[in-house]
């Protein structure tokens, strides 16, 4: 697999003496930024979820929006696991997939997200019947839209539920692959505990092999050793989460000197009591330590804020964080990201035209 990743840059590369915390609001609105770990279906909101269940005839355990909303108080990753799933169910039809990921892009585009790498989970609506094409067909149509409707770039990362088990992931990318030139890559997500990497070496070297991009989800509840195991046993480019990484010194200088990037997702973290409040979040710490450290918002219907919601809580409860971390931050998004060299490039150029211009 060849490297998508350019030269680190340093804190010092870019100095804004112009800019105070007193601008972060405004930067942090309009600089241009990439969302790499959002799940597609985490972004159903009460409403749509309604509106598919009435549309497809679904059942819901819950008689309200409202007490749909309610329910949303989660106490670990599983306790949230359990109501998305469940939440996912009123999907059906090829319509479905296309109407979540545009109100998605409606929202993304409104946080002037640029470029985004959506997770999606097939065996979640296979194991219901729903056809592999009607899933990948709606979310690729929907790609394909976001760029003609709000010029953001779109892309598609199958993601296997690592609670099933690899035969069941082997079948879905073997389905997955009449449908291949519409996703770039596979991640491995769900319940982590008790579900390492390794136990899905087989099927991410067969992706590997047809040139596909490997992510993890990785130390999110799990510990180091999976983040290392995700490294040098599935041989990802990105780890989602890692934040666990901080209780392994050398793994976290293993991250720094290689800028493996983590796509840290600060409200999923505090709503799932990885972290008890923000202010005690890791990731000003982590991008001190020169960490590529990425923001992203996992699955905002559920954890109560798109990606700007994520800077801007992350921004407030952390007083470490500056206005060069702002930048950095959105920098490493394009950094981060599968998309091309001068692609990037270019992403990079708008930003520094938004920080001069504050
Ligand atoms: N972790 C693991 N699996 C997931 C998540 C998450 O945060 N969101 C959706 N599936
Ligand atoms: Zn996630």
């Amino acid at each position: 697999m060849p490297t998508h990743r350019s030269p680190p840059t340093t804190i010092a590369a870019m100095q804004f003496p112009h800019l105070t915390r007193a601008h972060l609001p405004a930067l942090l609105a309009r600089m241009p930024k990439a969302e790499l770990h959002i799940h597609i279906e985490g972004s159903l909101e009460p409403e749509l979820i309604f509106e598919l269940a009435r549309k497809n005839g679904v059942a819901l355990a819950y008689p309200s929006v409202e007490a749909l909303r309610a329910a949303y108080a989660f106490t670990d990753l599983q306790s949230f696991l359990d109501l998305y799933y469940a939440g996912a169910s009123v999907l059906i039809d090829e319509s479905d997939f296309y109407a979540m990921a545009m109100a998605y892009f409606a929202r993304a585009h409104a946080d002037r997200v640029v470029h985004a790498e959506l997770f999606f989970d097939p065996q979640t609506h296979t194991e219901r019947g729903v056809p592999m094409g009607a899933v990948i067909g709606g979310l690729a149509r929907a790609c394909a839209d976001a760029h003609t409707q709000f010029g953001i770039s779109a892309s598609l990362i199958l993601c296997f539920l690592r609670h099933m088990s690899e035969a069941s992931a082997i079948e879905t990318l073997q389905a997955a692959l009449p449908y291949r030139q519409h996703f770039i890559g596979v991640g491995l997500d769900s319940g982590e505990r008790g579900n390492p990497p390794e136990k899905f070496a087989t099927v991410f070297a067969q992706c590997r092999a047809l040139g596909l991009h490997g992510v993890a989800h990785a130390g999110e509840e799990g510990p180091p050793a999976y983040i290392t195991s995700a490294l040098d046993v599935l041989q990802v480019e990105r780890i989602d989460h890692g934040v666990r990484c901080s209780e392994d010194p050398a793994l976290v200088a293993r991250l720094a000197a290689s800028r493996m990037p983590l796509t840290v997702c600060p409200l999923s973290n505090t709503k799932l009591c990885v972290f008890g409040t923000m202010a005690e979040h890791n990731l000003a710490t982590l991008l001190h330590a020169g960490l590529c450290i990425t923001l992203n918002s996992d699955d905002p219907a559920y954890f109560g804020g798109y990606l700007l919601a994520n800077f801007e809580a992350a921004f407030a409860a952390l007083p470490t964080l500056t206005v060069q971390d702002a930048w950095q931050l959105a920098r490493n998004s394009f950094e981060a990201s599968f998309a091309s060299t001068a692609q990037k490039a270019a992403w990079m150029a708008e930003l520094d035209a938004v920080f001069a211009s504050t």
